[in-house]
């Protein structure tokens, strides 16, 4: 690194002014790794032509590369670059290290269900040190979209519907993934942290992947915005574009969005990346005539760095050579790209962590306990009737469905991810009891038919879509339906491939696989007990099934160490204590479903539910299958002595309010109490509820433990539509619960503003 901070400009400074404008428009250009090999004709006729990158582009000159991981290739492609490179500028390595390198924690849905922020800190930390040993400088993780439609594909990469669970978590996980703010950035095994989408991708019309978002700007600031602060305020240094329109203007393009809030209000002043071709593809959404247009649109906007087009490196030059685009704004991106390599440490030494035997590093016994205690603490028990679960080692088990003995189980955005590293839950179960208690039948593949509509026609793309192993399983339901007869009890592990979730893969059903029913019904036939184990990336319908279980633990996908922990969780040696980050509806006509929406002016209550003129569905209960913040566990808790300190809260006196959580059962537990505000009456109405704090206390078998919140005039404070913090005079109610639908205990404050 250069020596003093201001020395180290002067000095990046200087080496800015060295470069050539060619030299300067190569940093902005981010390519994958096959415009790197050794044959330039290679090069040239395949990617480069490709994406149409004029002849006179130098791709020595280039600035980074975009998911390399693999150690020996990224010493590879440094290598060479920097012999060929004439400022030996080294290139910055990016990579889509999502929850994840070669061991993969739980989907980050499911992380954040876990409620300790401080292991998704750690899982951060964990994350950054096995991507650093592979020599990698940025991860593009976190994603911190809003999701409320499951729908949506992605909701996997969320950390859910909450505003206040995404601040935590945003929060939480960039300080993992780059070390504490001001203490140890970028020290140890810390890498960058590139958050993304911005912004609103989260909320596409009809829950189909990449489109259009359009929303007032009230619920932008107030529930789509707040994430990224948090994470700014963590200091990201990398912000990724999103790749929708936000009232009409694709967010590659659009100033306001990156300029007027990010660069401007906000004070980012990292790098701004765009999404995978995201420039070109303002010409398709139509606000773009060309590539040239298109870049400079995207410059306009003070985006930083193009990943995988030609836009930047075709057209820089010309707009800036005609006067159209001032160098000034082209040396704004280059200074913040090499402060980005500089603060790394990459002109000290360009393969800065690099281990090529980091391939062993991975097997750390640290990061997989990290993983296992993640996995533990995301898993949410839905239901336990008649307490079957936990099971005891006494009970014959049937373990049936495709799920029961797979290793698919990472999920969507896992692609490093070590697959011979998964523990699957047969193995897990098998750590508890002996083999002769244990049979195991798949007795159906993931899919037997998909409803693919007419466009999928080619055979090999949907084995494309859906993965070859996924079929790879005893098919025979009669099979697995006698070897279950014999059992005590059924465990069926079933749920959704990791291929239909993810980028991509919107779903307009979100039911299950036929077979997978069919096979589940058949075995309620035969009345034992059945204990699902539910893999999935997004909230299902479960209406229709979920009497047939007795038991259900949503695993989400678990990770490397699922298996583990989640028979753990069966066996009663771990008890589940994750909570629902986003709303289970019952039908797919619910959504957009959120906890958190806004009363109506003839809300559906006890005393007009037979009327007409009432906000609700005629066809369907109103309510969720399983509202947000659900999670049950095996111990009884149960809330006392509700205490508030006062019933007047002002900006100088806060309140205290604290509830007993007493554990009546002989299991030590954990329990996610939570606090939801509500504002009675405001300038700007507010919704039904909002979570503003929670705390995961631990109890000893029959302990009781206090919990305590601070109530103060920040947290009961909203925003407007111009960003502004808003304190009102008037009544708020707090509620205490397990869940939003679960309310223990409950107050009346008036905040009084002197
Ligand atoms: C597209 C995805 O939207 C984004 O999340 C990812 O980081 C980039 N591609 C890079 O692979």
């Amino acid at each position: 690194m250069f020596k003093e901070i201001s020395d180290e400009k002067k000095e990046l400074k200087r080496l800015l002014s060295s470069l050539s404008l060619e030299e300067k428009i190569g940093q902005t250009v981010q390519l994958t790794s096959n415009f790197f090999s050794e044959d330039l004709h290679a090069v040239k006729t395949g990617p480069a032509a490709e994406i149409h990158l004029s002849e006179e582009f130098q791709i020595s000159q280039v600035g980074s590369v975009l998911n390399v991981t693999d150690p020996s290739e990224v010493k590879k492609i440094q290598e060479r670059h920097l012999a060929k490179s004439r400022h030996k500028i080294p290139l910055l390595f990016m990579a889509d290290i999502v929850y994840g390198n070669k061991i993969i924690f739980p989907i980050p849905l499911a992380q954040s269900g876990s409620y300790d922020f401080n292991l998704i800190k750690l899982a951060g930390k964990e994350l950054a040190k096995e991507s650093y040993n592979a020599g990698i400088h940025v991860t593009f993780s976190p994603m911190l979209d809003i999701v409320r439609d499951p729908r949506w594909g992605r909701v996997m990469e969320s950390p859910g519907e909450d505003v206040y669970t995404v601040e935590q978590y945003a929060r939480s996980i960039v300080q993992g993934i780059q070390g504490d703010k001001d203490s140890d950035m970028f020290s140890d095994s810390h890498i960058a942290s590139c958050i993304k989408h911005f912004a609103a991708y989260g909320a596409p019309d009809s829950g189909k992947d990449y489109n259009t978002v359009d929303m007032s700007e009230l619920r932008f600031r107030r529930e789509y915005l707040p994430g990224y602060i948090a994470a700014l305020e963590a200091n990201a240094r990398l912000v990724m574009t999103a790749f929708n329109t936000l009232e009409g203007i694709p967010c590659t393009g659009n100033e306001w969005l990156n300029k007027e809030i990010l660069r401007e209000e906000l004070e980012f002043d990292g790098v701004l990346i765009t999404d995978h071709s995201a420039i070109e593809e303002m010409i398709a959404h139509g606000y773009a005539v060309d590539k040239r247009d298109a870049a400079f649109k995207a410059a306009k906007a003070s985006i930083d760095i193009d990943m995988m087009t030609s836009s930047y490196a075709n057209n820089l030059k010309d707009l800036i050579n005609k006067g159209q685009l001032s160098e000034e704004l082209l040396d704004e991106s280059v200074m913040r790209i090499l402060e980005l390599k500089n603060d790394l440490g990459l002109f000290e030494n360009p393969f800065r962590g690099l281990d090529l035997e980091s391939t062993g590093k991975y097997l750390d016994e640290s990061t997989k306990n990290v993983a296992k205690e993640l996995a533990s603490k995301s898993c949410v028990l839905l239901k336990n009737d008649k307490h079957t679960l936990p099971l005891n080692k006494s009970q014959k088990i049937a373990l049936v469905g495709p799920f029961g003995d797979s290793k698919l189980t990472l999920g969507f955005w896992a692609f490093t991810g070590d697959k011979d590293q998964v523990i699957t839950l047969k193995e897990g179960v098998l750590q508890h009891i002996s083999a002769d208690m244990l049979h195991i039948h798949s007795g159906t593949a993931m899919f037997s038919e998909f409803n693919f509509p007419d466009e999928f026609s080619d055979p090999a793309f949907r084995e494309l879509f859906l993965g070859k192993d996924v079929n790879n399983y005893q098919k025979d339901s009669h099979e697995a339906i006698k070897m279950a007869h014999g059992a005590d009890v059924i465990v069926f592990a079933f749920g959704e491939n990791f291929l239909e979730t993810g980028e991509g893969a919107s779903k307009t059903s979100l039911m299950l696989p036929k077979d997978q029913i069919c096979l589940l019904k058949e075995l309620r036939k035969l009345k034992k007990p059945i204990i699902g184990v539910l893999y999935t990336g997004r909230p299902v319908i479960l209406t229709e099934i979920e009497e047939n279980f007795d038991a259900l633990l949503l695993a989400w996908y678990p990770g490397t160490m699922g298996g583990q922990a989640i028979a753990d969780l069966l066996y009663g040696e771990k008890v589940p204590s994750g909570k629902l980050s986003m709303t289970f509806p019952r039908n797919e006509g619910q959504i957009p479903i959120h906890y958190s929406q806004l009363n109506t002016g003839r809300p559906l209550n006890a005393d007009n539910c037979n009327g007409r003129f009432i906000s609700r569905y005629i066809d369907s209960p109103s309510s969720p299958l399983y509202p947000f913040g659900h999670g049950l566990s095996y111990c009884d808790f149960v809330y006392k002595n509700g205490y508030i300190s006062s019933m007047q809260l002002s900006p100088d006196k806060e309140i205290v309010l604290s509830i007993d959580i007493q554990n009546n059962s002989d299991f030590d537990g954990d329990e996610v109490v939570q606090l939801y505000i509500r504002d009675l009456a405001a300038d700007i109405v507010r919704p039904k509820k909002e979570l503003v704090s929670t705390e995961r206390v631990s109890l000893r078998a029959n302990e009781c433990k206090t919990v305590t919140f601070v109530v103060n005039s920040e947290l009961i404070s909203y925003i407007d539509k111009k960003g502004n913090t808003q304190l009102e005079p008037g009544l708020i109610e707090l509620y205490i619960g397990r869940s939003s639908e679960d309310i223990r205990s409950q107050f009346t404050i008036d905040y009084v503003s002197s």
